[in-house]
């Protein structure tokens, strides 16, 4: 492995273990496994309770690695030339719940993980309000891997070259719900175009997967009064994870 690959990789597991991620997609058995080049052999971090052992976990786990480590160099799109970090997602390989924003912002660049900044504390409070640990019960991502200049929003280019590592990572988790974040991870991922009050209102789904829709943090940091309709989403989507 390159040393230019192995300082990503390891900066990726500091970053995880200061989030109180460790090791749940990239832990240090795997990154043995990734640097020697040998099947990633993987265990189940005893420090996180609740996700029941087996086969599925490792299998989603290595998947990701191998989509992480196929993809994190990517040159589809402009964005490879002023992005500092690819911010591929992070979580449980084997979660219920997949989260997917727009796009990194400025942190999110910078430190290579999804949410860091303020929009993603909000988030992470938004997620203990339905009693959700983002430690271990979500996986979060974003329609773009890739810090659009400025914050800007993503191009129809730039998130469809995207597209295929989202799908990609949606197959391999297999979750039970998906929460949307915003008009544009709404109008991206389902190919839709009305506003997000409509779309909010709606039963939807992507390849037969129930998606909940809601406001994005940041929109709700600038818009406090949408804090209520969001907790709404947010508990439809509690009692659908509930379901059998
Ligand atoms: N906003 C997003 O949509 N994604 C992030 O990762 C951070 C902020």
């Amino acid at each position: 492995m390159p040393d230019t690959t192995r300082n990503a990789v390891q900066a990726y597991f500091r970053q995880q273990a200061e989030l109180g991620m460790p090791g749940y997609i990239f832990g240090s058995d795997v990154l043995s496994g990734i640097q020697s080049g040998a099947a990633v052999p993987g265990t189940r971090p005893a420090s996180l309770p609740g996700q029941p052992a087996g086969d599925s976990y490792e299998a989603k786990r290595r998947a990701l690695v191998e989509l992480y480590r196929a993809t994190e160099n990517c040159h589809n799109c402009p964005l490879d030339d002023t992005r500092t970090k690819y911010v591929f997602g992070a979580g449980n390989a084997e979660a219920n719940l997949m989260i997917i924003g727009e796009a990194p912002g400025e942190d999110e660049d910078r430190q290579g993980v999804p949410f860091v900044g303020a929009a993603g504390q909000l988030l992470t409070k938004m997620l203990a309000a339905i009693d959700l640990d983002r430690r271990k019960d979500v996986f979060i991502t974003n329609i773009l891997k890739c810090r659009p200049p400025g914050n800007r929003n993503p191009s129809d280019a730039e998130a469809e070259a995207c597209a295929g590592i989202l799908a990609r990572q949606i197959e391999i988790i297999a979750p039970a719900a998906l929460l949307l974040l915003g008009r544009v991870a709404a109008h991206r991922l389902l190919g839709r175009t009305e506003s997000l009050a409509k779309l909010r209102g709606e039963k939807l789904d992507y390849k037969g997967i129930p998606v909940v829709i809601t406001y994005h943090p940041a929109a709700l940091l600038r818009n406090p009064q949408w804090k209520r309709p969001a907790y709404e989403d947010l508990q439809r989507l509690q009692a659908m994870l509930k379901e059998p």
